[in-house]
């Protein structure tokens, strides 16, 4: 395994959508079905890391070697896991698609319908995670992924820099990959260089995103 091991390192992987309420029935989410991420969580405790797993709203089984796994909800709370569990980390791989808004206004009752007329919802920003974690002076090794429909090179090398991350791992949506998707193509980018990984099962693509990760870390930090 080599310096591929992350042997002796705590791994936190957060995984899924958010779900954001308007109304005790209703909510905004997106089409994340955390494969990706829990496939993650599994190649990092396979890699011998002790992985730490915050879940977004899934129907899926925690994997084999992962320690501690806690769901959360929405991207409040899931900002509040992560940050909380991230003190503990030395590695932080942020592929929960959290939501971007959420409703301002939270109704306690459900919203009818007021017919003939449009509705409004107000939607305020949600603080982001990886970006939270990048601006504390001690954090830990924080690997994002970028989701694009297009210019996924650009978005993706933008977002490594504007965010401060370690590494960044790009797909293109659409085309029976990635969302909701068995398979995915990844491309990843780090301050000084670039690996394809190549079409494939999920669990596949994050044994090798792993290997890079444990790479990079032993290169950086180790
Ligand atoms: O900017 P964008 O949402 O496309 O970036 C995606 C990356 O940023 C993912 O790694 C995601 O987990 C992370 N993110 C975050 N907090 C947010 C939004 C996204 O950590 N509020």
């Amino acid at each position: 395994f080599g310096n591929q091991s992350l042997a002796g390192l705590r791994v936190l992987v957060s995984a899924g959508p958010t779900y954001e309420d308007i109304d005790p029935v209703r909510f905004i989410g997106n089409r994340s079905s955390g494969r990706m991420g829990f496939a993650v969580a599994e190649a990092a405790a396979q890699a011998g890391a002790e992985v730490t797993l915050v879940a977004g709203p899934v129907s899926l089984a925690t994997p084999a070697g992962v320690m501690r796994r806690v769901d959360v909800r929405s991207a409040a709370q899931m900002h509040a896991a992560v940050i909380g569990a991230a003190v503990h980390a030395d590695i932080y791989i942020g592929a929960a698609a959290v939501g971007d808004y959420r409703p301002l206004e939270v109704s306690a009752v459900k919203l009818k319908k007021r017919d003939g007329d449009d509705l409004t919802l107000r939607l305020g920003e949600n603080p982001d995670i990886l970006a939270s974690l990048a601006a504390q002076t001690e954090h830990p090794f924080l690997v994002g992924f970028a989701a694009e429909t297009h210019d996924v090179a650009d978005y993706a090398q933008g977002k490594l820099r504007r965010k401060g991350l370690d590494m960044i791992a790009a797909n293109q949506v659409g085309g029976g990959l990635g969302f909701e998707a068995a398979d995915n193509a990844l491309t990843l980018y780090w301050a000084d260089g670039a690996a394809e990984l190549a079409r494939a099962a999920k669990p596949e693509l994050a044994r090798q995103l792993i290997a890079h990760v444990a790479a990079r870390y032993r290169a950086t930090r180790g």
